[in-house]
């Protein structure tokens, strides 16, 4: 790994989408947390659906894996039939919100404002936003990828403070590489990753070194060492690998060393 991530940790997320009964999903996380017990120097994160995160916080509490929701609404309380606010995630144990995951952009029809308004919502309930930005198959074979993601980025952060992006994580996660089996070469990533970063030092010079940039899509035991060499990529957001424990931890071992 480069000598300069010295400041930004490995992070990496176990995004389990919509799977798993709650049983399945407590068992899940009590093998990631054995499997990465006597690992240092590295954060790991599991996302597991709204219906099992209080049971997956409670066995993890105390130990070394933390829990992130996939999604927040951005207002606190009140009539909006269906939606699960960012004080009641981190009632339920979460520390983390997954923000803006394309899957949420393009099924669910969610916009840039909206995950603006949704990372403000999870920093004042004292969650760390992990917002995902990343371009179509369509934006990049037209040449619009950096425009793209430049403009998620400024949107997501419209209005942020520094003490807010200190907190924050940002994801690049190309559309075309999420459960494909495709995934970005690591030099693909390295140029989305190292201009995401200039985007954010544009802003906030003094922190943009320090924020972690994860990759996701088709992260996978053999292809996560060459992604981490890249200078700017700082972790991974794991979909379908995530949901097989021994992948997971291999992907958490291979990405941390
Ligand atoms: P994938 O999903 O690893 O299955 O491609 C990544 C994601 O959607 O976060």
């Amino acid at each position: 790994m480069p000598a300069s991530k010295g400041a930004r940790r490995p992070f990496f997320c176990g995004n389990w989408k919509l799977q798993g009964t709650v049983n399945e999903s407590v068992a899940l996380a009590t093998e990631v947390r054995n499997g990465v017990a006597t690992l240092r120097d590295v954060d790991v994160v599991v996302a597991p659906s709204f219906t099992a995160i209080h049971a997956v916080a409670r066995r993890l509490e105390g130990g070394p894996v933390s829990v992130a929701g996939q999604d927040c609404f951005w207002e606190d309380k009140g009539a909006f039939t269906g939606e699960v606010s960012a004080p009641q995630l981190s009632d339920a144990g979460c520390k983390f919100v997954i923000l803006g995951h394309s899957e949420r952009r393009q099924l669910m029809g969610e916009l840039d404002a909206a995950v603006n308004l949704k990372a403000k919502a999870a920093l004042r309930a004292g969650l760390a936003p992990i917002i995902c930005v990343g371009e179509t198959l369509a934006e990049r074979d037209a040449g619009e990828t950096l425009g793209r993601v430049g403009a998620q980025v400024d949107a997501a952060l419209t209005d942020l403070t520094a003490a807010d992006l200190a907190r924050s994580i940002v994801a690049y996660e190309p559309v075309w590489a999420i459960g494909t089996g495709r995934n970005a070469t690591a030099a693909q990533a390295q140029e989305v990753h190292r201009f995401i970063r200039t985007r954010l030092a544009a802003k906030f010079a003094d922190l943009a070194p320090t924020v972690r940039i994860l990759y996701g899509g088709s992260v996978k035991p053999d292809n996560i060492k060459a992604l981490m060499a890249e200078e700017d990529v700082d972790g991974g957001l794991v979909g379908g690998a995530s949901l097989i424990a021994d992948s997971f931890i291999r992907i958490v071992k291979e990405g941390s060393v």
